[in-house]
């Protein structure tokens, strides 16, 4: 039985949690670290913790030495690495989120905490864990395409994620939240080119992007500022706040309502009176605010053994999905993860022939049952993970020890910096 304690009670941590209920034998909820009273009662409740099992803060936890094996470090970007350290030195391993700094220097800081105590830092890169990536992921392992040449990702971020977390939502400016758009939504997939390409270091980085359709200059004509109060076009618009949070109001819920999150079971009512609260940016017009983070990027990576990738985060599409195409010398590996079915493609030398394909279906696999969480099933299989790793076994191809999800990062990092920059840079 692994003991745990939540640090940061909220959406993420809470997730990573609940493997406690489906595998009680393996993980207990043993405290809480949070310093919003109301999120240290709720999870006290459903976890049956006494008073002393709740602390305000990672570092008042921390001061209290050991309490438990191991924590899960929920908090948001700009607290990772902080409130990671003094857990570090008191000696708990961390289940730590993405993205896990945000900086180069806090890379290095955090590296060194964790060479120095020796303790284990496993990263939240999900996707790592969905069937649709580590089926690919044995599949360059066994060599089934040869040496890779180059890889094309993509995320396409639908139009109500990017309205409810980089327009209204936490993450619309670096400065308040810590990371750029491209380091809080697309690491995961940065940290995926690194994984396919194992042990071959990015040298090179370029980006493009920028912020060009939620801005004021964007707005259409007659809109007002707030969706439910001002606005005559409110009817007609594809980013009103009534139709995305009223008619679909369990949609990205937990940011949308955290405001509200006091009211006990809020009703539309109380939804509707939240959005028409001036002072909630989930009122406004999403051409108004005060975002400045992108709502698009393309990123283009050379590693040490001339392969390519490219990764293309595109915000304000109509289906949310992310794409992948492997290419190596020998075949192909490509697919749509929300599609669940990847094809294996080889070349094929036989009269009248060309290629070879054949295509398979991970439906079964346990995915859209939710039984496994969200991220294609990542969430539960990356927990269950971690627990098996502190428990002694060894790590599946999936874990993401620190050292070995730095260099998508990197990438992130010099992104953004070559985008701003317009340079390309060595890494
Ligand atoms: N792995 C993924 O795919 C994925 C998906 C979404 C979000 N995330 C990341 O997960 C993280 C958490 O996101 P969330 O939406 O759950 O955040 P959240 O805001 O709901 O929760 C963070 C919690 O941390 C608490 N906190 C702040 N300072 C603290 C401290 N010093 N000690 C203890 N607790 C403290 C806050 O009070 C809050 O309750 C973010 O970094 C986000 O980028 C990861």
């Amino acid at each position: 039985m692994i003991n745990v304690i939540i640090v940061g009670a909220g959406h993420r941590a809470l997730t990573y949690a609940s493997y406690a209920r489906h595998a009680s034998d393996k993980m207990k909820i043993v405290g809480v670290a949070d310093p919003v009273k109301l999120r240290r009662e709720q999870v006290a409740v459903e976890y049956g913790l006494a008073s002393e099992q709740c602390f305000e803060s990672a570092e008042e936890l921390a001061a209290k030495g050991k309490l438990a094996d191991a924590v899960i470090n929920g908090t948001m970007d700009a607290e990772h690495v902080p409130t990671t350290l003094p857990l570090l030195e008191t000696g708990y391993d961390v289940l730590l989120e993405k993205p896990f700094a945000v900086s180069e220097e806090e890379i290095k800081i955090l590296d060194g905490a964790v060479k120095r105590t020796g303790r284990k830092v496993m990263i939240c890169h999900v996707l790592r864990y969905a069937p649709f990536y580590s089926e690919l992921k044995k599949r360059v392992l066994a060599g089934e395409i040869g040496e890779i040449i180059n890889i094309q990702a993509a995320e396409h971020v639908s139009y109500h994620h990017v309205a409810s977390c980089f327009v209204r939502g936490k993450w619309h400016r670096e400065d308040v939240c810590g990371s750029s758009s491209l380091m809080s939504k697309c690491c995961h997939d940065l940290d995926l080119l690194t994984w396919f390409c194992s042990g071959i270091p990015p040298v090179k980085v370029s980006s493009f992007g920028g912020l060009h359709y939620f801005t004021r200059e964007k707005a259409p004509a007659n809109s007002g500022q707030y969706c439910l109060l001002d606005c005559p076009i409110e009817k007609d618009c594809l980013y009103s706040a009534r139709k995305h949070y009223l008619d679909h109001p369990d949609r990205w819920s937990f940011y949308v309502w955290a405001g509200i999150e006091h009211i006990k079971n809020a009703t539309l009512a109380n939804k509707e009176a939240f959005l028409k609260d001036k002072s909630n940016p989930y009122s406004q017009c999403v051409w108004k605010l005060d975002n400045d983070v992108v709502d698009r990027q393309s990123v283009l990576v050379e590693f040490a053994d001339g392969a390519t990738a490219t990764h293309s985060m595109v915000c304000g599409c109509s289906r949310p999905m992310r794409k992948l195409h492997i290419i190596g010398t020998h075949g192909e590996l490509h697919g749509i993860m929300d599609d669940n079915k990847y094809t294996v493609r080889h070349i094929d030398l036989r009269p009248e022939h060309e290629y070879s394909e054949e295509i398979f279906d991970l439906t079964n696999e346990g995915d859209t049952t939710g039984a496994f969480g969200g991220h294609g099933g990542g969430d539960l299989r990356l927990i269950a993970d971690f627990i098996s790793a502190l428990e002694g076994k060894t790590p599946s191809i999936s874990c993401t020890a620190l050292a070995d999800s730095l260099n998508g990062h990197l990438i992130g990092f010099a992104a953004d910096k070559a985008m701003k920059e317009n340079i390309i840079i060595e890494l």
